[in-house]
């Protein structure tokens, strides 16, 4: 498989600059206003009351900032942060020793939240709810439960797959936050602002080029900021002008819309082998080769945003504008005429 370089999920790579250009309070946070707005104010009212943070959910594509977040209302609450994820917690001991770990008002941040197995789940109800861990000690009918107090903690849960997470442990939640693709001028920002941290010169343009690009998401972001600095330097004097940006970034395989190998090849199944669909999202993974999961989480969100892909009961569909943009002429054959006039629909 080819590198992807506008994956939105984690790469080795972008651990170092993860740790130097993620924001660390709300007010360097940018866009998702809406987000902010709301947890600012859940943040303040809590800190009034000396009362942990309600927990809060945060779902959305990957790369988009909810780890991020978790660092951020930790920092904000003045309390520690344990990160941990779903698939990490095997059994409900080790959620038990990770709860009685906890100290008062602390973040426990639970990434992948929706793999939770369903034992796990079982032993968070009550420590999410009455902040207590209800242990089942010896087997058979000598079984005896005991419950345990833990401290008052927050749990933040992140996942890519709000659908995926059962009715009672979504119920559990204070707060529930979708994060969205950014907006051009928030991205603008972001680039602008990690330029700055890394020292990078860049020039408006430069940066219009990279952001355009960014599939509206800050890892991509950073990512390509990297890929068109490293290019700027070897091949120029190091200062990010629009042409260097567009020579850097024609030559990672990145279309003007940020679309690359993986999106075209969706596009190209839809439309070519599919007339468009409808068609299964295992079927079009299993044409090309890839997992359907990498395609829901990483391909699929990003072209819907764009409107080059619906979702329908019967599966995805290639839109008018997904046929301009691949250059294949639109025939809208299975969409039904125009009624005549004067007849009923
Ligand atoms: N709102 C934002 N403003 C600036 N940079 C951001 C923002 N959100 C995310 N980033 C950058 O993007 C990177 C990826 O974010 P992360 O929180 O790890 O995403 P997620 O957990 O949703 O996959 C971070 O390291 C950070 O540098
Ligand atoms: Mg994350």
């Amino acid at each position: 498989m080819a590198e992807r370089i506008v994956s939105s999920k984690s790469k080795p790579e972008d651990a170092t600059l993860d740790n130097s250009l993620r924001p660390k309070h709300l007010s360097d946070y940018i866009g998702q206003e809406k987000v902010k707005g709301n947890l600012s104010i859940a943040i303040a009212a809590a800190k009034k009351r000396k009362e942990p943070l309600d927990h809060v959910l945060l779902y959305g594509p990957p790369g988009l900032g909810k780890t991020t977040l978790g660092h951020i209302i930790a920092a904000e609450m003045g309390v520690n942060l344990r990160i941990t994820a779903g698939p990490a917690i095997e059994r409900a001991g080790d959620l038990a020793s990770i709860l009685t770990g906890l100290a008062e008002n602390d973040v426990l941040f639970i990434d992948e939240i929706h793999r939770l197995s369903h034992v796990v789940e079982e032993v968070l109800y009550p420590a999410m709810e009455d902040y207590a861990l209800d242990i089942v000690l010896g087997k058979g009918p000598g079984a005896r439960n005991i419950r345990l107090a833990v401290k008052k903690f927050t749990l933040i849960g992140a996942t890519t797959r709000y659908a995926m997470l059962s009715a009672p442990l979504r119920d559990r939640f204070g707060s529930v936050f979708r994060l969205d693709f950014y907006s051009k001028d928030a991205i603008n920002e972001i680039v602008k602002r990690s330029a700055s941290i890394l020292n990078i010169k860049a020039e408006p343009d430069g940066i219009k080029e990279i952001a355009m690009r960014s599939r509206g998401t800050p890892r991509v972001a950073n990512r390509l900021l990297k890929r068109v600095r490293d290019y700027a330097e070897v091949k120029t004097n190091g200062v990010i002008t629009g042409k260097t940006a567009k020579e850097a970034l024609a030559g990672l395989d990145v279309d003007d819309h940020g679309l690359d190998d993986l999106d075209h090849k969706v596009l190209h199944t839809l439309i070519d082998k599919f007339d468009g669909g409808p068609v299964g999202l295992e079927t079009i993974a299993a044409s090309i080769s890839e997992e359907a999961d990498t395609i829901m989480d990483i391909s699929e969100p990003y072209l819907m945003q764009l409107g080059f892909l619906s979702r329908t009961p019967r599966g995805r569909v290639a839109t008018k504008l997904a046929y301009e943009h691949i250059g294949v002429p639109y025939k809208n054959s299975k969409e039904p005429e125009t009624p005549p006039q004067g007849s009923l629909f």
